[in-house]
């Protein structure tokens, strides 16, 4: 299960982001916003942190005007390792180096075309397990 959160900023990204997941059959919860009138990306961004942190949800997905916000919000959550991508060498090494479990996405810096490949790229690349990184993740 994929948690998915977005601000104003975000939400027309989000809906594209949706749309993909369900033509893909990932499953996925969307924690809001449900419309674009303007609201506070710390509060949805927590909601969605939170799932991932508790293991309701193995991974989340991010999204407002930069995905700045979201990012530092969702990195305050005890687990949460998230990453903002706007490119899709960051996404695979963010995986693969990091094993971000939340991937940042700033709607208004990134296209929907782009930010769809960085989804699947995201949701698609395995954590490397190399002990050095396993060492590195351990230490924050
Ligand atoms: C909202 O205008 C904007 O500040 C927000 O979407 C985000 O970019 C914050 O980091």
């Amino acid at each position: 299960m994929i948690g998915i959160g977005s601000d104003h900023g975000g939400f027309e990204l989000k809906q594209e982001i949706m749309k993909y997941l369900e033509s893909k059959s990932i499953e996925y919860k969307d924690f809001g916003c449900y419309s674009v009138d303007s609201c506070d990306y710390p509060n949805i961004g927590k909601e969605v942190a939170l799932a991932v942190s508790t293991k309701e949800c193995e991974k989340g997905i991010l999204i407002c005007g930069t995905g700045i916000g979201m990012s530092m919000v969702a990195n305050k959550v005890d687990g949460v390792r998230a990453a903002l991508c706007g490119d899709c060498f960051s996404a695979e090494a963010t995986r693969e180096h990091n094993d971000a479990n939340v991937l940042a996405l700033g709607a208004r810096v990134t296209g929907a075309g782009l930010a769809l490949k960085i989804v699947d790229i995201f949701l698609n690349t395995p954590f490397s397990n190399d002990e050095r990184h396993i060492k590195r993740i351990s230490m924050f």
